[in-house]
């Protein structure tokens, strides 16, 4: 199975915004069964419509804070209870702070990595135990290409992600026993969503995705083409260029290191708007900025008017 077949269970978190919405509306298109998560039930309608239209077999809205280990368990048992089995868990809740890592204040930091760390540690303590009773069906873990490398004013992000890789890397080890489980893991690069302006900020600029930047439907594409084993193992670095930023970094930390800085705050900063320290979703839901894409643009007139703004002072 290189897809979700029609009838297939496909349970999904962060359901409501960019990457999971659009790989539920993805899986709803072949007919697959939906089980739709994330903390608020008002979006998560939203998508279900969307999944119904689409084609979904059936709907289920489970809201859920990944954070929270017995939701999760209830999340598994509401997927089971309805189905009785579930062929796919895709874990795609997650959250963003910026800011220095002195600066993000300790709820905000502990609550990025409440969410995308600690929620995919409950997420595999549910769902891997289903997944080898059945002794078939995936889970996929999606962490990021700065799950591989540093980048400036992200830290906790950036710690959750390089731990989600190592629980990926660990899931596979202690299932290798069952040829039917998939652990699969994949790393996008810059996705154009909403999680930029929904981050918590303390770096006084929004932030924006790094170019090149994909769209949540490709992503959606390619996190949906991996959840079974296929002819050819297919890379978890979604983006060529994630190759190259993870070779420079590690085989040439000098010259990384002197251009990540202003890469960084000219191509994933829009650095003509200002804004106040704000919390953003990461200790509750705004499902008013929950959508499919995000709203910030080309990303190289991102980069000119960045500059431009520098060179007018
Ligand atoms: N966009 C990118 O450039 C990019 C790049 C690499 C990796 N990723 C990763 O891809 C995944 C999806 O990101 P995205 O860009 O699609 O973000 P997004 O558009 O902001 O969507 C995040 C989703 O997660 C949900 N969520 C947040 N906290 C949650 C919690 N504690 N429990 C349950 N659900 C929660 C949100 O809904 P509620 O707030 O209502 O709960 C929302 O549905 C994340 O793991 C992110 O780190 C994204």
């Amino acid at each position: 199975m290189s897809s979700p077949q029609a009838d297939d269970v496909v349970v999904i978190t962060g359901a409501s915004s960019g990457i999971g919405r659009a790989t539920a509306v993805a899986a709803a298109g072949v007919g697959a069964h939906l089980v739709l998560a994330a903390r608020g039930r008002t979006s998560l309608e939203e998508v279900a419509a969307e999944c119904s239209a689409a084609g979904a077999a059936s709907t289920l809205v489970v809201p859920t804070d990944v954070g929270d280990d017995g939701a999760v368990r209830a999340l598994v048992h509401a997927a089971l209870d309805r189905h009785g089995r579930i062929d796919a868990f895709v874990n795609s809740a997650g959250v963003v702070a910026y800011g220095r890592a002195e600066e993000v204040p300790a709820a905000v930091f502990d609550g990025v990595v409440r969410t995308n760390l600690l929620g995919s540690v409950n997420v595999a303590r549910h769902v891997v135990p289903v997944l080898r009773r059945q002794d078939r069906g995936s889970l996929t873990l999606i962490g990021s290409v700065v799950g591989h490398i540093p980048v400036p004013g992200m830290t906790p992000y950036v710690l959750t992600k390089w731990g989600v890789q190592a629980l990926a890397r660990q899931l596979k080890l202690e299932n290798a026993d069952r040829r039917g489980v998939r652990i699969s893991y994949v790393a996008p690069g810059g996705v154009d969503t909403p999680i930029y302006q929904q981050a918590a900020n303390y770096d006084g600029y929004e932030g924006r995705p790094p170019p090149p930047t994909a769209s949540p439907e490709r992503v959606a594409g390619q996190i949906l083409a991996r959840l079974g084993p296929g002819l050819l193992p297919r890379p978890a670095q979604l983006l060529p260029t994630n190759q190259v930023i993870r070779f420079g970094a590690h085989a040439l930390p000098f010259v990384y290191d002197a251009i990540i800085g202003p890469f960084f705050r000219y191509g994933a900063m829009d650095r003509t708007r200002p804004i106040e320290p704000h919390t953003g979703n990461v200790l509750e839901s705004r499902q008013d900025g929950n959508a499919l894409h995000g709203a910030q643009g080309n990303a190289a007139v991102g980069i000119v008017r960045n500059l431009l703004t520098h060179l007018r002072g």
